[in-house]
Parts: structure tokens; sequence; C-alpha cells
């Protein structure tokens, strides 16, 4: 069902120690997809939350948010920070509406065109919305990715960035997109985390070049000075 063991392993222990109910899971729909992956952006779970179910009970689809005053778009947002997200999350429902029937469109690139939308945010709306099979390439990813396969050099230099979205997409499953999508990130934020990653519950432990070759304290190598 998986390309290899690390998606059917990060799924098995999604099942068991991920998070399953965050409130744009049920129902996942594209519009609470793409939302909720613009307040996490740089935003934690935890704050998102409560943010997320005021902005979807106000708005609760894309053609309200294109239609709602810039000013209750930017109160729904207020503090949360970060505003060009609520300015740019409002300019693409109208764009949506005017060129995309209303909808997110279901494309890589059309969505990568849209304000506020990078390649990995598009990923994670395909994968989530749709169950499409597209990589995610955040920092907990690359984090993953450096030690995983052992892979020095700042992970924001274009040579290596280009090396891990190859690998990200090596390891995509055939199913379970959503879930697969959301295990990395829980993953990267609750077991290999920055510091003090917990390597003996890892469920990739066995083939992970970092532990393998005492290199996990290193890896991702910093961004030079
Ligand atoms: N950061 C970005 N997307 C996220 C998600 N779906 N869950 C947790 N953190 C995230
Ligand atoms: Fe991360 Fe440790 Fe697992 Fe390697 S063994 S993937 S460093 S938690």
């Amino acid at each position: 069902m998986s390309a290899d063991g690390f998606a059917s392993r990060l799924l098995a222990w999604y099942d068991r120690d991920g998070r399953h109910d965050l409130p744009w899971m049920h129902p996942r729909a594209p519009y609470r997809v793409w939302l909720s992956e613009i307040m996490l952006q740089q935003t934690q779970v935890q704050t998102v939350i409560p943010y997320f179910e005021r902005f979807v009970a106000a708005l609760p689809s894309l053609p309200a948010l294109a239609a709602a005053p810039q000013d209750d778009v930017l109160a729904l947002w207020s503090g949360l920070g970060y505003y060009a997200r609520a300015r740019n999350l409002h300019a693409t429902a109208k764009i949506c509406v005017e060129m995309h029937g209303g909808d997110l469109p279901r494309d890589l690139d059309a969505l990568v065109a849209l304000p506020g939308i990078g390649r990995s945010t598009a990923g994670a709306i395909l994968a989530q919305a749709w169950g499409d099979r597209f990589p995610i390439l955040d920092g907990n990813v690359k984090r993953v990715m450096a030690r995983y396969h052992g892979i020095a050099g700042w992970p924001g230099t274009p040579a290596v960035e280009k090396e891990m979205w190859r690998l990200a997409e090596s390891h995509l499953p055939y199913a379970r997109m959503a879930d697969y999508t959301q295990a990395q990130m829980d993953f990267g934020a609750t077991l290999c985390t920055r510091h003090d990653p917990a390597c003996v519950l890892c469920p990739l432990q066995s083939d992970c070049a970092a532990l393998r070759e005492g290199r996990v304290a290193e890896l991702p190598t910093a961004k030079p000075n």
C-alpha cells in the first residue's frame, strides 16, 4: 500500500499517537483545509483551533469569505498576527470566485499561483482535501528528511531543498494521503523534535541514517552565518 516502509511505519505510528480530532478534519472540506493550513503556517495548533472555529462559524464557505468586507476578515484574524495571511486569504477567495467557480482549484500549479500558497501548502491542501499524492516540505519534514537520510547542508540551500523534495516524493504512500500528511506534521512536532528527539520510541529507528551514524544532534545543519 505504500512506496516503502517509511510511509507505512509513519501511518501505523499516527494511528496510535497522532492527532485525529482537529476541527478541520471533521468535515475535511477543501475550504476548511486551506483556511487551517494558512493559519498554521506561522501559528501553533492549540492557538489556531479557537480562531478556526470562530472563522468558519462566521464565514462558512469560500464564496462567503470572498463576499465579506475586508474589515470583517481582519477582525476574525485579529490576534493571530502576520496579517498579510488574512489579506492573501481574502484575495485568494475572490480570485477563486472569479476564476475557479467558487472553489479552490484541484491543481498544484493553479494553487501555487494564488496569494499566500507556496508549494508545501499546496501539497498539504491537495493531499488533505482530495487525497492526492503530493509531498509537503515544511520545517518538520526537512528535519526528518535530513536525519532519516543523513543529509548534511542547510535545508534552505536550493540544492539541499531540491534533494529533500525528491526524497519526500519517493516516500509517498498510494492511499491515506490525508492521514500521511498529518502524520508527518505530528511526527516532527512530537517525536523527531528539534532538541532531544525520542529515537528510542521511533518507528523509523532501524533505518535512520542519523541515528546509525551518531549524527542526530548535528542534523539538520544550521543556517550558516
Ligand atoms: N502545520 C501546518 N499544517 C499543519 C497541520 N495540518 N497540523 C499541524 N501543524 C501544521
Ligand atoms: Fe528522528 Fe530519531 Fe527517528 Fe531518526 S530515529 S527519524 S532522528 S526520531
